[in-house]
C-alpha cells in the first residue's frame, strides 16, 4: 500500500514512539480516515489508567429541576466509583475555571424560544463571548427539551457545538432527550461511566445517540364547567375550567396540563384567501399529510412569528422585509407570496404551534381520575395603544361547556407534596394558586395531619380573591392552618405576598426550622424573585446569619427537596 520510502519513514517514526503515543496515533488515523480529511489533529487528550481517580465537574442548567436531578444522579454514580466529583448549578459555576477543568459533563435544558434556562445564561454568554483555548477539556453534553418546540434542545446543542469549536474533546456525541427523559438520561449516565477518559475508552468507538422520544399521551375531554373567578369591574379575567374525560387521567398534584392551541377560523380563512389556495388541497408538512385547512388550523403557528421566519420568508420571496415579529396574515398581505414559489417551500419555513402549560388545580383523589381542573388567566398586553390577548389563554377564555379539549399531562416530580405529616408553606398569588388548590384538596382527602399555610394575593379583595369561598371553608375546617392574603390595590401602599411573609417572619422561620416544605408558584420575573429574596431576608434575620449564609440555607432546603418553585 505504501511506497517503500514512505513505509521506511513510517517504521522509523513508530520505533521512536511510546506505546501510549502509538495508541493515540492509531485513534487519530482512524478518525482521519473516517472523515476522509487531513484536518488539524485533535488536541491530544490526557490519558489516565482506568483505575486512576479522575477529577470531574458536573454542571447543570435548569429551570424546572429535571437537569439538576440528572446531574445529581450522575455525580453520585461517579462518586461511588471513587472519582473526585464537583456538582454545580451553572449560576454558581465560576466560568473562569473552564480552562482549568479536565473533564466536564453538562446537563442543560432549553426554555423560552430556544433559550438557556436563566441560571445558565452567564455560562452560555461566556462561551460565546470570546475565543477560549479549551484543548485540555474533555466533555459531554446531555440536552433536555421538548420536540414540540421548534428549537428542540437548542441551548444544549449550542453548548456542545461551542465547546467543540473551542477545541475541547467530545467524549460522547451530544445526547438529546425529549420530555420522557428518564430512559435517555439513564443510558447517558451509563455511557459516561463506560466512556470515562481512560486509555481504552478514548480509543473505543463512541455510542450513537438514542433517538429522542416524545412520550406524550393525548387525552380527549369536554369542558364541564367554565367560570370567571374575577368579579365585575376587575381588570383581570381568570377562568376556572373543569374538563371531563371518559378515559382515566393519570396525574399527581404538582403536574400541569399541556395543550397545543388551535388557530381561529377567521385567521385561517384570511390566510387561505391571501394565498388563493384551496382549503382541501393536501400538503406534506414534516413528513405528515394535512389538508391546508387542518395545517393552518391545528399545526403551524401563524401568530407573532419569530424574526428567524421573517428572514426565511424574505429570502424565499427575494425581497427586503423589516425584521420584526408579525402575524402571518399581515406578512402575506404586505408582502404577498409570488406566483413562482411552490406552496410546499413556503409551508416548510413555518414552525409548529408550541404547547402551553397550565398548573392543574384539581386532585385525582378528591376529584377522581375522570376530571381535571385548570385556572387560566387571560393574558393581556398592549401593542400600539391597542389591547391584545394571548393566543392560548384567549382560546380557553372563549370555551363553552360542551366544547372539546385535547390535552396531555406534563408531569413535574420537582413539585410534589411531601409525606402527609410534613408541614407545607405555599406562596401562590394570582394564578399561582392553582397547584395549591390541588395540594389542599389532596391533603384534605388524605386527612393528612401536616399543617398547611397559604399566602395568596391579587389586586382587590372584592373582585380578585380567587377561590375565596373554597379557601375560607378549608380554613374554617382547619385544613388550612394559616391563610394570609395581600391585596395590592386596596390601599395607597402596594401590599404583596412578600410583605405578609415579612410580617410573619418569626412564625414562618419556626415552621421552616421544624421541617416545613416551601413552595412558590406564579409569575417568575417579579413575584418569585421578590418572594425568594424575602425568604433569604427572613432566614438571615431570624437565624441571625448574613445574607450569603441565608442563601446557602435556602439552597440546602432546595437540595433536600424542601424548597420548590413552579414559576412562569
Ligand atoms: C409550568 C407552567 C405552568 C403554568 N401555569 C399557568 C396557570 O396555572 N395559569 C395560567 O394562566 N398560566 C399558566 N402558565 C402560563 C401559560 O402557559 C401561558 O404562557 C400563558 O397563558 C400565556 O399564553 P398565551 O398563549 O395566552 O399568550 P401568548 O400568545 O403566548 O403571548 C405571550 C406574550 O407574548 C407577547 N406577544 C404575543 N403576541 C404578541 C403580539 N402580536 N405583539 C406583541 N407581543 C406579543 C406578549 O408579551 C404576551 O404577553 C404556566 C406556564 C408554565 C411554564
Ligand atoms: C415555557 C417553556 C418553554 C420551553 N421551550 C423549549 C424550547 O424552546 N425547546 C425545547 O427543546 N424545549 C423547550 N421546553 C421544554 C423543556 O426544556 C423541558 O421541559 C425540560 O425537561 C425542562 O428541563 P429543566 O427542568 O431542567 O429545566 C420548554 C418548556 C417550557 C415550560
Amino acid at each position: 500500500m505504501l511506497t517503500e520510502q514512505k513505509f521506511k519513514s513510517f517504521k522509523d517514526f513508530i520505533q521512536d514512539s511510546s506505546r501510549d503515543e502509538i495508541i493515540w496515533m492509531s485513534g487519530y488515523l482512524a478518525g482521519v480516515s473516517d472523515k476522509n480529511t487531513t484536518a488539524t489533529p485533535p488536541a491530544q487528550p490526557e490519558i489516565v489508567a482506568s483505575t486512576e481517580k479522575l477529577v470531574i465537574t458536573v454542571v447543570y442548567g435548569t429551570e424546572t429541576g429535571n437537569s439538576k436531578k440528572i446531574a445529581a444522579k450522575l455525580a453520585s454514580v461517579l462518586k461511588s466509583k471513587q472519582h473526585k466529583v464537583t456538582l454545580k448549578a451553572l449560576d454558581q459555576y465560576n466560568v473562569a475555571n473552564l480552562q482549568k477543568e479536565s473533564t466536564l459533563y453538562v446537563v442543560m435544558s432549553t426554555h423560552g424560544d430556544g433559550e438557556t434556562p436563566s441560571a445558565a445564561k452567564k455560562f452560555y454568554d461566556h462561551l460565546y463571548a470570546k475565543q477560549h483555548d479549551l484543548s485540555n477539556l474533555k466533555y459531554a453534553v446531555l440536552a433536555l427539551g421538548d420536540s414540540s418546540y421548534p428549537l428542540f434542545c437548542k441551548a444544549g446543542e449550542d453548548v456542545d457545538t461551542r465547546l467543540d469549536e473551542l477545541g475541547a474533546i467530545r467524549l460522547l456525541p451530544l445526547e438529546k432527550s425529549d420530555l420522557d427523559f428518564y430512559p435517555v438520561s439513564e443510558a447517558w449516565i451509563s455511557n459516561i461511566v463506560n466512556h470515562l477518559p481512560t486509555t481504552a475508552n478514548l480509543l473505543a468507538p463512541k455510542p450513537q445517540p438514542k433517538q429522542a422520544k416524545n412520550g406524550k399521551h393525548f387525552y380527549k375531554g369536554v369542558v364541564q364547567s367554565h367560570i370567571n373567578l374575577n368579579d365585575k369591574g376587575s381588570l383581570k379575567e381568570t377562568f376556572h375550567i373543569e374538563i371531563g374525560t371518559e378515559e382515566a387521567i393519570y396525574y399527581l398534584p404538582g403536574d400541569s396540563l399541556g395543550i397545543v392551541p388551535v388557530n381561529t377560523d377567521e385567521d385561517v380563512q384570511e390566510i387561505l384567501s391571501l394565498l388563493s389556495a384551496d382549503k382541501n388541497k393536501t400538503v406534506t408538512y414534516k413528513d405528515e399529510q394535512f389538508t391546508l385547512l387542518d395545517l393552518f388550523k391545528t399545526k403551524v403557528n401563524i401568530l407573532h412569528l419569530p424574526v428567524r421566519i421573517i428572514e426565511k420568508y424574505a429570502k424565499l420571496i427575494e425581497s427586503e422585509l423589516p425584521l420584526i415579529r408579525l402575524d402571518l396574515k399581515n406578512i402575506l398581505a404586505l408582502y404577498p407570496l409570488t406566483k413562482n414559489i411552490l406552496l410546499e417551500d413556503f409551508i416548510a419555513i413555518l414552525e409548529p404551534i408550541t404547547p402551553r402549560l397550565y398548573s392543574i388545580s384539581s386532585s385525582p383523589y378528591a376529584h377522581g381520575n375522570n376530571e381535571i381542573h385548570i385556572t387560566v388567566g387571560r393574558n393581556k398586553f398592549w401593542v400600539n395603544d391597542k389591547e391584545k390577548y394571548g393566543f392560548c389563554s384567549s382560546h380557553f377564555a372563549g370555551l363553552n361547556e360542551g366544547d372539546e379539549v385535547t390535552f396531555y399531562i406534563n408531569s413535574n416530580d420537582n413539585f410534589r407534596l411531601p409525606l402527609q405529616d410534613k408541614d407545607v408553606i405555599m406562596i401562590g398569588p394570582g394564578t399561582g394558586i392553582a397547584p395549591f388548590r390541588s395540594f389542599l384538596f389532596h391533603r384534605d382527602d388524605e386527612s393528612a395531619p401536616g399543617r398547611n399555610w397559604l399566602f395568596f394575593g391579587d389586586q382587590h379583595f372584592h373582585k380578585d380573591f380567587l377561590y375565596q369561598s373554597e379557601l375560607l371553608s378549608l380554613f374554617d375546617s382547619g385544613l388550612l392552618t394559616r391563610l394570609n392574603t395581600a391585596f395590592s390595590r386596596d390601599q395607597k401602599e402596594k401590599i404583596y405576598v412578600q410583605h405578609r411573609m415579612q410580617q410573619q417572619s418569626k412564625e414562618l422561620f419556626n415552621w421552616i426550622e421544624s421541617g416545613a416544605y416551601i413552595y412558590i408558584c406564579g409569575c417568575k420575573d417579579t413575584m418569585a424573585k421578590d418572594v425568594e429574596a424575602t425568604l433569604i431576608n427572613i432566614i438571615s434575620q431570624e437565624a441571625n446569619i448574613n445574607e450569603e449564609q441565608a442563601a446557602g440555607y435556602l439552597n440546602r432546603l432546595e437540595d433536600e427537596g424542601r424548597f420548590a418553585k413552579d414559576v412562569y
